[in-house]
Parts: structure tokens; C-alpha cells; sequence
């Protein structure tokens, strides 16, 4: 039972869900949802603030500045609130009500950035004012996700070798793109493992992160409008596109299970599953990761006026999958374990 002081000190990092009873095809889930942050990016940031207190960089003086489309916004506000920081969250119209909420609560001072840059969007927008601040005030320490290496160093410190330790048979690993932190930490991390592992990118339709022109996105989370600086394709073996659409048909075939996930999930599993459905995968022990849950998606993704709005009335709530025979399974510690 974990007693803790601090709300970054708890992250369960060993719960993984069976996906083929509900997908039919093998898929091991990694949850990252579950913390004080609600998200993957408690890791990155943890990393990013105790490697700036370690360099000098932030002191008690400091204010913490970050652009954030919500989740790393939400875990810096988790761990300036237990550290005594100020931290001003610099988000746009597209972040969660619920996610904005959640940083004030926790004392944070959220700016949303509604006017798009002339040439960067509205992430060129929020990194202009971002600079402003810094250029004005000395005390303001901006972490910088997108460049910052401490961001991948959280997953090749955490991430990765947590899944090796469950998935000593791992083959394939599906990783969804933002700052592609998460990718770049895992990938390198399994570079230099004892087997190989094929690394595949999953981003979204309409992201730029693998070359493609920017187009229309309205999940917040998964996707850039401008190639990462993380990014280095060399360890990637393979980058899969998920339509928004598919990506919410998936978050809410999975919430029919009574899995409430996020956008990004929803989209992982869905190219996850694409991917699986083009290989001959018997043997393989594959995982994806799902690095939020649903609640904060309400409003967008399990909401059928804002879904019609944006996507038509294409049927975005299919019928159930097949069952495999394995309905009323409960728990797949034993199998889920390196087979
Ligand atoms: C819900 C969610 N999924 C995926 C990602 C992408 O992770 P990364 O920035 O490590 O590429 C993020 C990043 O903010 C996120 O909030």
C-alpha cells in the first residue's frame, strides 16, 4: 500500500488492459491515467522541474511558464502547487474546459491564446506569448516541452523499462505523437535492449509531425502543426495516420466496455488496430499506450452535439465488436504476462 506526502511521488505504472477481447486482436493497454495529474505527462514533468532544480535554473523565486494544449499543464500545476511554485499556463481555445478548471483550482494562471499566429497556428501563438513573458521578467522559467531533452529522458528512465519489466516478449510498441517525448524516450531506451522492438508512431490525420502539410485537428493532445524537435525518425520504424473520426469511434467502442479514455487513446488503439490487421500477428506480443482517461473529453469526444458538428453524421458509434467468446474475463494477469 503506498503511503505518500507528495502527489507526484504516486504513479501506478503497472496496469495494462487486454484489448482483444473487445478489438480481436491482440493488444496489451498501458494506462497512464491513473495519478494526481491524470496523465502520462506527470513523468515529463516531474523530470523537467527537478532537472531545472538540480541545474539552478528554477529557484523559489522562479515562475514556471509552459505552453500546453492541457495535459502537461494540468501535471505542472500538480507539482508547482506541491512545490510552492507560481506556474501561468499559456493554452488556446481548443483546451478543456474541465482541464482549465482543473489548473485554477490547483492555483495555476491559465492564458488562452484564441488568435492564430500569421505563420504558426495557434502554437505559434502561444509560443510568442510564452517568449513575451520570458522577455519581460527574468523570474518567468520556461520548461519548453518541445525542446526540452528531459521530456524523453522521463520515458527512457520510467516508461520504457516499466514495460520491459511486464513484457519481457515485447515485439511491437505503439506509441501516440505530440512533442513525441514519449516516443523518442521509449525508442531509444529499446534501442539498446536485448531484442528488437518495432517502434511505431501513431499520429493523427492533419498533423505535421511526420512531414504531412498541417491540417484540421480538434482533439487536443495527439499531433503538431510543425515537425517536433524531439523528433528523430531514425529510431521510428513505422508512423500510422488515424482519422479523427476512427479516433472517436474507438474512444467510444471502449467506452461501451466501460473504459473511458482519452483522445489520443482512442486514436493509438485505433492505428494499433489497423497496423495488427495488416501484419501476421499470432505470435507477437504487442502494446500500445493510453496516456489519459476520458473525463477531461467529455465535453468533446462523448458529446454528440459537438461530434456532429464537426464530423457529420457519419455514424460515429458503431455496433459492439465481436466478443471472442471471452466476455465476463475479468483480469489477464497470467496471460498478460510474456507469453
Ligand atoms: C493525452 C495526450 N496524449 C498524448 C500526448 C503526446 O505525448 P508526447 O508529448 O510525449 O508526444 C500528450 C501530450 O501532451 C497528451 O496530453
Amino acid at each position: 500500500m503506498p503511503v505518500i506526502s507528495v502527489p507526484q511521488a504516486f504513479n501506478e505504472e503497472d496496469l495494462y488492459i487486454d484489448l482483444e477481447p473487445m478489438f480481436g486482436h491482440r493488444l496489451f493497454l498501458k494506462c497512464e491515467g491513473f495519478n494526481f495529474a491524470g496523465s502520462i505527462k506527470l513523468k515529463a514533468a516531474t523530470e523537467m522541474v527537478e532537472s531545472a532544480e538540480r541545474s539552478g535554473v528554477l529557484t523559489r523565486d522562479s515562475i514556471l511558464v509552459e505552453s500546453s494544449s492541457g495535459n502537461l499543464g494540468v501535471a505542472l500545476s500538480v507539482i508547482a502547487a506541491s512545490k510552492g511554485y507560481r506556474f501561468v499556463c499559456v493554452t488556446d481555445s481548443r483546451c478543456n474546459l474541465a482541464t482549465r478548471q482543473m489548473m485554477e483550482a490547483l492555483g495555476s494562471q491559465v492564458h488562452i491564446v484564441s488568435h492564430e499566429h500569421p505563420t504558426g497556428g495557434l502554437l505559434g501563438a502561444r509560443l510568442e506569448y510564452v517568449r513575451g513573458l520570458c522577455a519581460a521578467d527574468d523570474r518567468y522559467v520556461w520548461l519548453s516541452q518541445y525542446t526540452n531533452p528531459d521530456n524523453w529522458k522521463a520515458h527512457y528512465f520510467r516508461t520504457a523499462p516499466a514495460i520491459a519489466r511486464i513484457f519481457p516478449q515485447l515485439d511491437v510498441l505503439f506509441v501516440g505523437v505530440g512533442t513525441t517525448g514519449t516516443l523518442m524516450g521509449c525508442a531509444r531506451w529499446f534501442r539498446s535492449w536485448n531484442r528488437p522492438v518495432r517502434i511505431v508512431a501513431v499520429d493523427s490525420v492533419g498533423s505535421a509531425i511526420f512531414g504531412d502539410p498541417p491540417g484540421r485537428r480538434m482533439i487536443p493532445g495527439l499531433g503538431m502543426s510543425v515537425r517536433p524537435p524531439l523528433l528523430d525518425e531514425a529510431y521510428v520504424d513505422e508512423a500510422v495516420r488515424v482519422e479523427e473520426a476512427d479516433t472517436i469511434r474507438t474512444c467510444r467502442n471502449l467506452a461501451k466496455r466501460g473504459f473511458l479514455f482519452g483522445g489520443s487513446t482512442g486514436t493509438v488503439v485505433s492505428g494499433a488496430m489497423s497496423w495488427l490487421a495488416r501484419h501476421e500477428t499470432r505470435s507477437l506480443t504487442p502494446v500500445a499506450i493510453a496516456p489519459d482517461l476520458g473525463e477531461r473529453y467529455l465535453d468533446t469526444i462523448y458529446q454528440t452535439n459537438w461530434v456532429q458538428a464537426l464530423y457529420g453524421d457519419q455514424d460515429l458509434v458503431p455496433e459492439a465488436p465481436p466478443d471472442h467468446g471471452v466476455a465476463g474475463r475479468e483480469s489477464s494477469t497470467a496471460n498478460g504476462r510474456a507469453r
